[in-house]
């Protein structure tokens, strides 16, 4: 019971992210480091890596059937990404919230998207958006002994 009360808690505290090509090729990662660091979170993995265009489709699988799936997952595979474990009471939504809307022109003012995205495509981060799916793309792209506790 109480084991299971702390996997639970554990869970609901940590989010997956990354910083996509378009931040990366322009030498975003320490300001969006720096934001993410001023809003709280912790990071509990981090790593410079590139997406195989058969990677991206993977982690996108959801998006298959939508008409940007073949623009987003070019984008995703084209050069480095960085990608991260973050933790944070509600990981997930903070961090939804820290990043704002998909789209940079409707993102709110002050949130990364709206500081730093090129468009509704090429919107410089991800984040997660449940705990489960936290929990899949953090396995995607680390092992257990790069997560950190
Ligand atoms: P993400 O999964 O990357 O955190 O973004 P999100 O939840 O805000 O948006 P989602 O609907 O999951 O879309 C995934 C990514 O696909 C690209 N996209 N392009 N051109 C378009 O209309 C369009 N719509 C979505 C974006 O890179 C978006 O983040
Ligand atoms: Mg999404």
């Amino acid at each position: 019971m109480f084991l299971l009360g702390l996997q639970k808690k554990i869970m609901s505290n940590i989010t997956f992210i990354m910083i996509k090509p378009d931040a990366v090729e322009r030498g975003l990662i320490g300001n969006i480091l720096k934001d993410i660091n001023d809003a709280g979170f912790n990071v509990r993995a981090l790593k410079l890596t590139k997406l195989s265009i058969d990677e991206a489709k993977t982690f996108y699988s959801v998006h298959s059937e939508r008409p940007f799936f073949d623009e987003l997952t070019k984008y995703m595979s084209r050069s480095p990404i960085v990608a991260a474990v973050l933790e944070k009471e509600n990981a997930v939504s903070e961090f939804r919230k820290l990043i704002g809307d998909t789209d940079p022109s409707t993102a709110e003012k002050g949130t990364i998207r709206s500081r730093y995205a090129i468009s509704k495509g090429e919107n410089s981060v991800h984040g997660s958006d449940s705990d489960e799916n936290a929990k899949i793309e953090a396995q995607f792209h680390f092992s257990g002994r790069e997560i950190l506790f």
